[in-house]
């Protein structure tokens, strides 16, 4: 066997997808689960011209705030990234990773960047787990994704959700295995149960067990068995029927197989309901805070806009300060949701639409705020000419996504005028490289 060329490389900082790099004969290498400041042997994985993407055969130098990361499926499941660092470090280069994002995609320069916000809780703070399924030689495996692929690492427990949900993966684990329900075979296409879903609130008191099914029919008589684990906690039972291909986890049907399709959250002094399907913050409690500084840096607003309002998270607490607030949200579910919450907590002036924020901001005519929460890939070009004739006093951009927020950003300062007032990062997902970012912006 011929032996693959190892380079001795030093790790200059993080940069997104929290791959460490560093620079060696000419190539560049990113290594996944390295820290600025270490030196490693570095066999390299792939490679297209230049850039070296590789695994680390030897540490030469660690780095002090290196740390033992506490789960054993650490490195060969792909949900954490920084489980080596200690969470004082983590915090420090989520910041420099964020300035990095900012100066080189977004081109502007002295922005004022508060410090991070740590998470209220390092681990145990996520309330949703999603869990592909696949039966191996009779084993049920249930777990998450390898790094880029789709080889499930079956797992006992997740030591970043809520430990009511790790509970739940060992019984329903130990149900299916026992149980003669077909799991569905990505490459036969064959066989009915895809992943399972499950979700709890912030206070672990109540639970809702989502089965994605790629034939309908989900058995009734098993759905009982599974509620049997905690008739008390289990508030629900549902199928939700996925026929499609791709990584889209949900479709759109849900059928209640036990008790509600939905669990209530309790956010400060308001209420939320969520669906099964609809979108929820994943960290309540750090979320709050993000909520908290929201509301605190805004003033006297007469008309605002929350453009992917979701259930209603930053749109009700907003319409207690404001006239009239109008809600977009292009999900069915998460909008029936919204308009229920507006009932459930009063807030008569939230005016609740469901569409699509890009178009349906073309028929507002004035707004003094408008909040932006868009998903991953950012906000379509359309949407700027809008904004631009609404031409709000203030703008509040929250993000997942520090790539396309500094793009978004970047038209924002140059093209619309607006300057960033302030920007502060939040730590929604600690152990992971994902940054969380609240920036409020001004027209000049
Ligand atoms: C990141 S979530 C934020 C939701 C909400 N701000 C919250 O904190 O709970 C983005 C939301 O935008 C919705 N969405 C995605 N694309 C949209 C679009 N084009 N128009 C309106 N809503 C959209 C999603 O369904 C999701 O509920």
């Amino acid at each position: 066997m011929v032996k693959k060329k190892l380079y001795e490389v030093e790790i200059q900082k993080i940069v997104q997808k929290g791959y460490g790099i560093g620079f060696k004969s000419k190539k560049t290498f990113f290594i996944p689960y390295v820290i600025p400041g270490e030196r490693v042997l570095v066999e390299p994985v792939r490679q297209k011209k230049d850039v070296v993407f590789g695994k680390v055969k030897k540490f030469l130098r660690t780095n002090e705030k290196r740390t033992e990361p506490p789960c054993p499926y650490f490195g060969k499941c792909g949900g954490c990234h920084l489980q080596m660092v200690s969470y004082d470090m983590q915090l420090k280069l989520k910041e420099e990773i964020l300035k990095d994002a900012l100066s080189h995609i977004g081109n502007i320069e002295n922005i004022p960047v508060e410090h991070i916000e740590p998470s209220t809780y390092p681990f145990n703070y996520r309330i949703k787990a999603q869990l592909p399924l696949k039966r191996l030689k009779g084993k049920v495996y249930m777990g998450f994704y390898k790094p880029d692929s789709h080889y499930i690492v079956d797992i006992e427990e997740c030591q970043i959700q809520k430990k009511t949900i790790s509970e739940m993966i060992k019984k329903l684990k130990e149900i299916l295995q026992e149980e003669r329900i077909t799991v569905y075979d990505e490459t036969k296409k064959r066989g009915r149960l895809k992943h399972c879903v499950i979700r709890c609130d912030a206070e672990e008191k109540s639970v809702l067990l989502i089965f994605v099914t790629h034939l309908r029919g989900f058995p009734k008589i098993l759905a009982q068995r599974i509620y049997e684990i905690d008739k008390e906690k289990i508030k629900g039972i549902v199928e939700n029927y996925n026929p499609e291909e791709g990584n889209r986890i949900f479709g759109e049907e849900i059928r209640t197989l036990i008790g509600d399709d939905h669990l209530f959250y309790r956010i400060g002094k308001y209420t939320f309901r969520v669906s099964a399907i609809s979108f929820f913050q994943l960290n309540p409690e750090t979320a709050k805070k993000m909520l908290d500084f929201i509301l605190s840096n805004l003033s006297e607003y007469k008309e605002g806009i929350d453009a992917f309002s979701g259930v209603g998270f930053f749109s009700i607490p907003l319409a207690e300060r404001m006239k009239k607030v109008i809600s977009i949200e292009i999900s069915k579910s998460s909008y029936k949701d919204l308009v229920r919450n507006v009932k459930i907590n009063e807030m008569m002036n939230v005016e609740s639409v469901n569409a699509d924020a890009n178009k349906y901001l073309e028929e507002v005519e004035n707004a003094n705020l408008i909040l932006l929460d868009p998903p991953r890939k950012g906000l379509e070009k359309e949407i700027f000419k809008n904004i631009k004739r609404i031409s709000p006093e203030k703008i509040v951009y929250v993000s997942c996504n520090p790539q396309t927020m500094a793009k978004d950003i970047e038209i924002f300062y140059k093209d619309l005028n607006y300057d960033i007032e302030v920007l502060k990062p939040f730590d929604f997902f600690p152990q992971t490289h994902h940054i969380e970012v609240c920036s409020i912006l001004k027209k000049r």
